[in-house]
């Protein structure tokens, strides 16, 4: 703080939405801004309700946060429309910047009838080829859709205001390192942008040097949907016995999954330059650590454990997640 990127450290899905759920509480952000699109569902538990979102920052649950959708965002429309209803937020704190690009019912329909698209096994929510209208100078963007209006915003001035004033800005990263369009190393199987921290703070307009610290979020095991290489990678059945298996919050497939990679993780801490690391689910591969709000609480494996991810990716573990609500979390900091 106060300018911090949260990036996913391998395919999405690492918990991204609860570490800033927290932030935006503990933290009390004074700005938080969504990236990327509604392939990406964030998953936010708090006083016992889960919302899966795929428009509104995950810090929505703090009503002093102002909530702004970048200027390199795709926004869906009616995804936006409803998700604002369901989390109940004054329509006054949340804005989408005016050149933000629109996805529209056609992009999904593409997707979907794309066999490349199939075998690499998109989410068809259309993003791939909203990209590519936008590149080719047709899209339609938040100021050509007047049922935005009241919402529109210019989110790049409001963000370097904010930091020229001191306030407190976390740029929400969405799915993970390793579905990036140019870093990942997994092309083709990967999304249809760069999902770097530096591609974060560049959606939002904001320069690499105002960026004070780059949280890279990891999950104690890895999980990735649709095709592509997974290092490790269990089945099904041997997922389910170890607790691991996960069905994703955006489309409702099955999330394929593997053991933690050390080398993956030394590799994404590097090219994201991670000052912070959170580790998430922790409880999963201990059960008994489920609920520890206290570092002296954890069992010996487990603090062994994270001290081997510290040790080998350079990056010092600050917060642990411990179940499923935004406070069920270690802080490290102080
Ligand atoms: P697309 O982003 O829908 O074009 O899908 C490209 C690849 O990225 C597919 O393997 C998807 O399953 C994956 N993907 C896209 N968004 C997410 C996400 O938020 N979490 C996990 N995987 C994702
Ligand atoms: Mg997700």
């Amino acid at each position: 703080m106060p300018c911090s990127v949260i990036v996913g450290a391998f395919w999405g899905d690492e918990g991204k939405g609860k570490i800033i759920s927290y932030l935006a509480l503990k933290d009390n952000l004074d700005f938080c801004v969504r990236t990327g699109s509604v392939n990406a569902a964030h998953t936010v538990w708090y006083e016992g309700k889960k919302f899966a979102l795929h428009m509104v920052p995950a810090a929505f649950i703090n009503p002093k946060t102002r909530l702004l959708i970048a200027a390199g965002a795709n926004v869906d429309v009616k995804t936006f429309f409803d998700e604002v209803a369901l989390t109940q937020i004054n329509k006054k704190i949340i804005g989408i910047d005016q050149n933000a690009s629109i996805i529209e019912q056609k992009h999904a329909d593409q997707d979907k009838a794309s066999a490349v698209n199939k075998g690499i096994g998109t989410t068809g929510r259309g993003v791939g080829p909203a990209l590519e209208e936008r590149v080719r100078r047709t899209a339609k963007l938040a100021k050509d859709i007047p049922e935005l209006k009241a919402f529109l915003a210019d989110e790049v001035a409001e963000v370097n205001d904010g930091l020229d004033a001191g306030k407190s800005v976390l740029l929400e990263g969405t799915q993970g390192f390793l579905l990036s369009l140019f870093l990942g190393g997994g092309y083709p199987y990967v999304t249809g942008r760069d999902t770097g921290a530096s591609a974060i703070a560049s959606e939002a307009g904001v320069g690499p040097t105002r960026v004070d610290d780059v949280i890279i979020v990891y999950k104690s095991f890895m999980t990735r949907v649709g095709a592509g290489p997974l290092p490790g990678e269990i089945t099904k059945e041997e997922a389910l016995k170890r607790g691991w298996f996960e069905v994703a919050a955006g489309t409702g497939r099955d999330r394929r999954s593997a053991p933690f990679d050390f080398d993956l993780a030394k590799k994404t801490a590097k090219i994201n330059g991670a000052t912070q690391g959170a580790m998430t689910k922790l409880d999963c591969i201990y059960p008994t650590c489920k609920g520890a709000r206290k570092y002296s609480d954890l069992p010996k494996e487990a603090k062994e454990f994270i001290k081997e991810v510290e040790t080998r990716t350079g990056v010092p573990i600050v917060f642990i997640g411990t179940g499923p609500d935004a406070l069920d979390l270690i802080d490290r900091r102080t």
